[in-house]
């Protein structure tokens, strides 16, 4: 399903112009789909539904309440990374029983919080970790749920900065020490073994690395139960690809073919956590052209979208389609070959940096100031990672449903940058 799509020569966010969005809230602008949002978490579900999987969607993807909310009305469960995630779910009004708690830096204050609310358990990543959640529950006569994370050493095939599950990555622990801290974990009474947990890295275009990370949880459960653990969770994560370009991530049916066998044969119960899969192509980010100009033999196009908005062009050199909203040419199928009518250019923000750009070398139709630009797949990881860097206040998100839309967040003010400073 594609939620934004021309229609009469204009970008369309289901029924909705993006550029009346543009012309009532400014730039730049996230707009996000509701159906969309629906669609891959109704998605994923389904591909795995003959084992009723808990779907934990991951906060840290695109943590704004109201995409909270909706995911949770659709019976969606939430992965964490943090207290302020954590705060996120319950303030959106989601149960936080079925909530899967990662990362490799928990707090003790993080700790009692989720003990409170009841998490499903903590995912966790090292020895030290292990200790401070049993101390914590045991100074609330809490036994904590506990999953450690396994660095299965397996090669997901993505950029170096979001590989995970990898000998030398700072996450997991590998079989070793999985087994010592198994062991430990049997003889605290303040604590309860109830699985075992991967995440490999981000975004995975290849259900491979599924497979043999499906094929060590299972090994890994069975030892587990004959060492008395009484285990029966499965948790292998997120990273499910997302089609930047168009259709090169593949369905979830095929990553269900893979896993699914394992969790049958292990007879768990299966958790997963996507983030990017369903928000990121669910959301664009639209920007207005400041500028043009012509320098070195190049084209520039400046806009009001910049590196403090969408870090990843810059972070990990990823790839966003970029289109303008009301365009001379009708968007390609392949953006990265020649474009008839078009010119290359490189998509600049106004921020101080060089590295300040969504795309380089990028074919475009003729643009000029006060155009409209959409970039694609800007859902996941978009907002999340905005900062307020050369003093930029924060855009504003809306929500479109069909022919209707609504803000989910406004636009920041200069007093909102200064709000929390003394002097
Ligand atoms: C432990 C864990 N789970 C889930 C995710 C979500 O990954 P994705 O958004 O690619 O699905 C991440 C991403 O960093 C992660 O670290």
């Amino acid at each position: 399903m594609d939620a934004f799509e021309y229609r009469q020569g204009q970008l369309f966010c289901e029924d909705v112009p993006v550029a009346d969005l543009a012309e009532e809230f400014g730039s730049p602008l996230w707009v996000y789909s509701a159906a969309k949002l629906r669609h891959e978490y109704g998605a994923i579900r389904d591909a795995f539904s003959e084992v009723d999987p808990v779907i934990c969607y991951s906060v840290k993807a695109n943590g704004n309440l109201s995409l909270l909310k909706l995911l949770n009305d659709e019976g969606c469960s939430f992965d964490i990374v943090s207290g302020g995630e954590l705060y996120r779910v319950q303030q959106s009004g989601s149960a936080t029983e079925r909530v899967i708690f990662a990362g490799v830096g928990k707090t003790d204050a993080e700790i009692r919080f989720a003990l409170e609310a009841d998490i499903l358990m903590f995912n966790v990543e090292s020895e030290a970790e292990l200790d401070a959640i049993s101390a914590v529950a045991g100074s609330m006569s809490r036994v904590a749920p506990v999953a450690l994370r396994l660095n299965p050493d397996i090669d997901a095939r993505t950029h170096a900065k979001t590989t995970t599950g990898k000998k030398g990555n700072k996450f997991g622990m590998d079989i070793e020490r999985h087994n010592e801290l198994a062991a430990k974990v049997l003889g605290d009474a303040n604590l309860e073994l109830r699985g075992i947990h991967m995440h490999l890295g981000s975004p995975i275009l290849t259900t491979d690395p599924y497979e043999a990370a499906a094929k060590k949880a299972l090994e890994v459960v069975r030892d587990l139960r004959a060492k008395g653990h009484q285990t029966n969770w499965i948790n292998l994560g997120g990273g499910f690809g997302l089609s930047y370009l168009g259709n090169e991530a593949p369905p979830y049916s095929e990553y269900a073919r893979v896993i699914l066998p394992c969790i049958r044969q292990a007879e768990c119960r299966l958790a997963l956590e996507p983030g990017r899969s369903i928000c990121g192509n669910a959301g664009i980010l639209v920007t207005r052209v400041i500028f043009t100009k012509r320098e070195g033999g190049k084209l520039f196009v400046i806009q009001d979208g910049g590196m403090n908005d969408l870090v990843r062009p810059a972070m990990y050199d990823s790839f966003h389609r970029i289109w303008p909203v009301r365009p001379a040419v009708p968007p390609p199928d392949d953006y990265q070959q020649e474009i008839p009518g078009c010119e290359p250019a490189d998509v600049v923000g106004p921020i101080c940096e060089s590295g300040d750009y969504l795309a380089r070398n990028r074919w475009l139709p003729p643009v000029e100031r006060g155009d409209l630009l959409s970039t694609f797949s800007a859902g996941a990881y978009g907002t999340v990672m905005s900062s307020h860097y050369n003093a930029r206040p924060l855009g504003a998100e809306v929500l479109v449903e069909g022919d209707a839309y609504r803000l989910i967040r406004r636009r920041e003010t200069y007093d909102d940058l200064i709000a929390t400073e003394r002097d």
